[in-house]
């Protein structure tokens, strides 16, 4: 439990909220020591309702109590909300940022602020069930840091890292990680569909293979490289040999290979204030794409 310090989170939205809970749920501060500030009264008014936090309509007011800002706005929304709240935050309080793309240079920059620890979620941690890849500035004492990976173990696991080029590469594995996994699972139950299999079954069938593939592989006492367990179920000439020759023919290794380094590549562009997309990697959605996942 912190006791006696206040916890602000500057952006109540999805991964906000997520935050909120798992502090909450976690026992790490009482209701009242969460403060939660954004523009909406409507969507404060539902997170007051349903975990008894404090509330402010201004980000400046929230940062000023507290000895933690969360910031959790989306990148485009960033730089305005650092001007905003510039002069407010407590000379030792710490910056806890979950922004993508939001390089510890640019909100030290945008606060006159040293004390910030940067981390990239994913979107499990929504249910606690995510993991956090985190790195601090200099200035972060080493209670801060403890305080981190007790609020960041709230969404889940957290992973420290000493440089903060790892963000960007795990802005590309875990962070867009799961619309990977997703994708995935989309097509593999578009395939069952395709054999015959009623929709709802075919999902099922393929949650509760990847769930427990997943936990095959992490609950075991001794650590197996994954092509061990691919082997495991490759009989001689049997069906996964054929699904897997498929696979292979089609580039799927070199495909998942290719998209994650261009993801890391879009990170690193991303941070630098980037915007252009190549045609390939253009949504079609301008701005509102710029530093997001
Ligand atoms: N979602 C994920 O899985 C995930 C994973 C990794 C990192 N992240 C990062 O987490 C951050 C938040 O993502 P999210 O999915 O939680 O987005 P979100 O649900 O859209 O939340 C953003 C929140 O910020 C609020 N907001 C807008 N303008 C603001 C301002 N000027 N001051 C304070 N709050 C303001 C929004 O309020 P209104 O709704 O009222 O506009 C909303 O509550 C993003 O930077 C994203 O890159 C998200």
């Amino acid at each position: 439990m912190f006791t006696n310090l206040n916890i602000a989170f500057v952006g109540p939205g999805a991964m906000g909220e997520a935050m909120i809970a798992g502090v909450i749920r976690k026992g790490l501060a009482e209701p009242a020591a969460l403060i939660a500030a954004g523009p909406r009264a409507e969507r404060l008014e539902q997170l007051r309702e349903a975990y008894g936090v404090r509330v402010a309509l201004e980000n400046a007011e929230a940062a000023a109590q507290a000895d933690v800002v969360i910031l959790s706005v989306k990148p485009q929304r960033l730089d305005k909300v650092l001007l905003g709240l510039r002069g407010s935050i407590r000379p030792g309080a710490l910056v806890l940022s979950i922004v993508a793309g939001a390089s510890i240079k640019k909100i030290l920059s945008g606060l006159h602020h040293p004390i910030i620890v940067r981390s990239m979620p994913n979107t499990p941690a929504q249910i606690g069930e995510g993991i956090t890849v985190w790195t601090a500035s200099p200035d972060v004492s080493e209670e801060q840091r403890e305080m981190t990976r007790q609020i960041l173990g709230a969404l889940g696991e957290q992973v420290f890292v000493e440089e903060e080029t790892y963000l960007d590469m795990a802005t590309a594995l875990s962070g867009t990680g799961p619309a990977y996994v997703f994708l995935f699972m989309e097509a593999m139950v578009d395939a069952g569909v395709h054999l015959g299999f009623p929709r709802r079954i075919a999902e099922q069938l393929v949650a509760q293979t990847v769930r427990g593939s997943v936990d095959y592989y992490t609950r075991r006492d001794d650590p197996v490289h994954l092509a061990r367990l691919r082997n495991e179920v490759t009989s001689p000439g049997g069906t996964t040999a054929t699904a897997l020759y498929y696979l292979e023919k089609a580039g799927f290794r070199t495909a998942i290979s290719r998209a994650v380094w261009a993801a890391y590549e879009r990170s690193i562009e991303l941070g630098r204030g980037g915007k252009s997309h190549s045609p390939e990697q253009s949504g079609g959605e301008g701005d509102e794409v710029a530093g997001c996942l």
